[in-house]
């Protein structure tokens, strides 16, 4: 099995065959895994309690909390419950800061659960006073997170280039849980390369819009007149400008008379755009968009 199809297997899984069940031996295997992970300034502050015993698992159970988007589902009903847990928390004498450590160490034991015909749900939803009382875990651990795992006894499939945004994952008459994941073009962020800042000073506010296709649109009706445009996303540079749109087009300052001229121009002539909808406002001369380049420099300047 290569990196993909075990990625691909390794879904969260949250109802179990009972028979057979997992083994502390297997959990040792799992946790074993996690010495060759990765972790911040290499101090290894993680440490696992381990858990196959039905009196335990019941005892761990009570204190996890399962798929709160499956509102009408309370979780695996008994004969369907996970058969191993492994808690992992925290050693604060190590640490104070656990990083991200436990999120690699989860997805390492998932990953090797996978590898062995097994399967498991990372759980964050936690009880977390209720289940160190349980285990009498002493004060200096901090529980960080609880993997369920066991044989699956379910089917999850993966629903590719759906967003999660409306439904995070369902399940269907047949029980079949799916699981939507994000397009690969919708992880990466493509950002502008070049600054349209010149001679006379840092790029200005032209109009603004609601979406990126209809800055797109105006950017390149621009270039078509010869001026070099851009696309700008994010609310808070509109808010220091004074425009309302989710999308902002800049220009450089030497060019900003004629980009409004060729606005005006786009305005009078045919156009898909709704332009009761496009906010044109006043670019400032020097003032609050240069404070926001200057800011970006200033964060450029730290970093480097
Ligand atoms: C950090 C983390 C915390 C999670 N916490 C819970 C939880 O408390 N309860 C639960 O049922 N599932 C939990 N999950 C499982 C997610 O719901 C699951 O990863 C997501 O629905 C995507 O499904 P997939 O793992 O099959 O890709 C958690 C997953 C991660 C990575």
């Amino acid at each position: 099995m290569n990196l993909e199809e075990l990625l691909t297997r390794t879904r969260s899984i949250r109802r179990f065959r009972q028979e057979p069940a997992v083994e502390e031996k297997t959990l040792i295997e799992l946790v074993s895994l996690t010495r060759l992970c990765g972790s911040a300034g290499n101090r290894q502050p993680l440490k696992y309690v381990l858990s196959c015993d039905p009196e335990r698992n019941r005892a761990i159970f009570a204190h996890l909390r399962w798929a709160a988007a499956l509102q009408d589902w309370p979780g695996p009903a008994e004969g369907e419950r996970p058969t191993a847990y492994i808690v992992i928390v925290g050693d604060t004498r190590i640490a104070k800061d656990f990083h991200c450590d436990h999120g690699i160490a989860a997805q390492t034991i998932l990953l090797g659960a996978t590898e062995r015909g097994l399967g498991g749900c990372t759980i964050a939803s936690i009880d977390r006073v209720g289940l160190a009382q349980t285990l009498n875990l002493p004060t200096r651990y901090e529980i960080l997170l609880v993997l369920a795992l066991g044989v699956p006894g379910e089917t999850v499939v993966l629903e590719h280039g759906t967003s999660p945004d409306n439904v995070p994952y369902w399940r269907d008459a047949d029980g079949v849980h799916h699981v939507p994941k994000r397009a690969v073009e919708e992880l990466i962020l493509r950002l502008p390369e070049k600054s349209l800042t010149d001679e006379e000073g840092s790029p200005q506010p032209l109009v603004s819009l609601a979406t990126e296709a209809e800055a797109a649109s105006i950017v390149a009706a621009l270039a078509e007149r010869g001026i070099e445009a851009q696309a700008l996303e994010g609310t808070a540079f509109a808010g220091t400008i004074g425009l309302d749109g989710a999308v902002q087009v800049m220009v450089k300052q030497a060019d900003l008379q004629r980009a409004k001229q060729a606005l005006e121009e786009l305005q009078k002539g045919a156009s898909d755009l709704d332009w009761s909808e496009v906010d044109v406002g006043e670019a400032e001369e020097n003032g609050e968009a240069e404070e926001y380049n200057d800011e970006n420099q200033r964060a450029t300047d730290e970093k480097s």
